[in-house]
Parts: C-alpha cells; structure tokens; sequence
C-alpha cells in the first residue's frame, strides 16, 4: 500500500464515529501525537474556524508531522514485511515466521532463529497454535525446561502458561530427559511432546512484524 494517510492536514471531517448507543456522528478529530481531540460539531469548509480551546488549536500545527510520521510508519513496516516474505518469511497477527526446510537440534535450530534476527516461536494463542502446526512435520518450538526439570518457559524467558500439550505429554518418555518443546500430535489440538533436546527436527523461528 502506498499514499498519504492524512486527508488534510490539521482537520479530518466527515469522521464517523460508533458510540455505545450505536448513534452515528459527524465529528472533527484532531490528533497530536497520542491525543485525540473529537469535536461533535463539525466544522463546514469555507465556515469561520471552529471555536477550538487554546490548548488544542496549539496542537494543530504537529498535525501535519504527526501523520507523515504515521504514514511513513506505515510504509517502513510494510517494506519489511515484503522484504522478509522475499525470504519466504510469513506474516501473521504482527509477527513473521520462518518453516525451516532443514532439519536441527532443539540449540541448533535456535541459533539458526537468532542467526536470522529471530528466536524460535513462541505460541501465545489459539490462532498462533493452529498456524503453526500447518507444518505437519515435527518441528521445535521455543519452550524448554532445561534450567529446572518441570518447569516450562519460553525462550523469551516468560513462563508457560496457556499449554498444547498433547495426551499424556509432558511425559520424559521411558526416563529420557526430554527437555525439549516440540509439535508432534498434528491430528489433534493440543498436539505439543516433551523430546530429546538432541533429536533432529524442523523448526518455526518468529520475530514481531514491526522493525
Ligand atoms: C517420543 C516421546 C513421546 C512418545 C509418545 C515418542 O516417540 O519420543 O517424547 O512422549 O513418542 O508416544
Ligand atoms: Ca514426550
């Protein structure tokens, strides 16, 4: 997408706005930075200025830069966006992901992430979960309970809350150490397994979506 995203500078009219009732209005908004300043009763072209406080006709003139500045945003986060989907990176809910074709261990695969300005994915989402098992192939995810044995977390370091964990996992199968997040059990919802750190897999790197 390209162009301005400011109409005119300093007055945007014609706004419609959804308030509780579901009453529909014309308003003006102006903006600075983060505020936002709604003024029900719109001001007509060619009409004497509006009758605006002193305060928010002084956060006019940064109008103009603080849309630009939104655009440009705008445009910054969608070239790279593109930019990584050249490299077969995709996007989703604001983040990027990349499917490996290779196969790593768990700490190779997760210098491969970082190598990429990445790390591997961390599943925070029903939605999230569904997009990364599309794979259909055992691959790792960016949870390990290397540091203390039961005890989960992601390798941004949060803890494990919200778990796919298929039927029975995490189970340390037959006393090995499975210190390792995976996704195994693609027949089902909660498909995630505990496996060995050191099993050859296929992997989902992540990173946000905005530079
Ligand atoms: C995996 C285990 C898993 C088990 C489930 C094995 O092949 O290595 O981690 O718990 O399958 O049946
Ligand atoms: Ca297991």
């Amino acid at each position: 997408m390209s162009g301005n995203m400011c109409t005119k500078p300093g007055v945007f009219t014609g706004g419609r706005l959804d308030v509780d009732e579901k009453e529909e209005k014309v308003v003006d908004i102006y903006v600075r930075g983060e505020s936002v300043i709604v003024y029900e009763n719109p001001w007509v072209e060619g009409a004497p200025p509006p009758n605006i406080p002193a305060t928010a006709r002084d956060r006019l003139p940064d109008v103009d830069t603080s849309c630009k500045a939104v655009t440009e945003e705008r445009d910054r986060r969608e070239s790279n966006i593109n930019q990584h989907a050249l490299q077969g990176w995709l996007y989703f809910n604001n983040s990027l992901y990349y499917f490996s074709s290779a196969r790593k261990t768990w700490n190779d695969s997760r210098q491969d992430c970082q190598s990429r300005g990445a790390d591997l994915v961390i599943i925070n989402s029903r939605e999230e979960q569904e997009f990364t098992g599309q794979l259909k192939k055992l691959t790792w995810i960016g949870l390990t309970d290397s540091e203390t044995e039961g005890i989960w977390k992601w390798v941004d370091g949060t803890p494990l809350t919200t778990s796919y964990w298929g039927p029975g996992e995490p189970n340390s199968d037959g006393g090995r150490n499975e210190d390792c997040g995976e996704i195994r059990f693609h027949d089902r919802r909660n498909s995630w397994n505990d496996e060995s750190c050191g099993s050859s897999n296929f992997w989902i790197c992540e990173k946000p979506a905005d530079p």
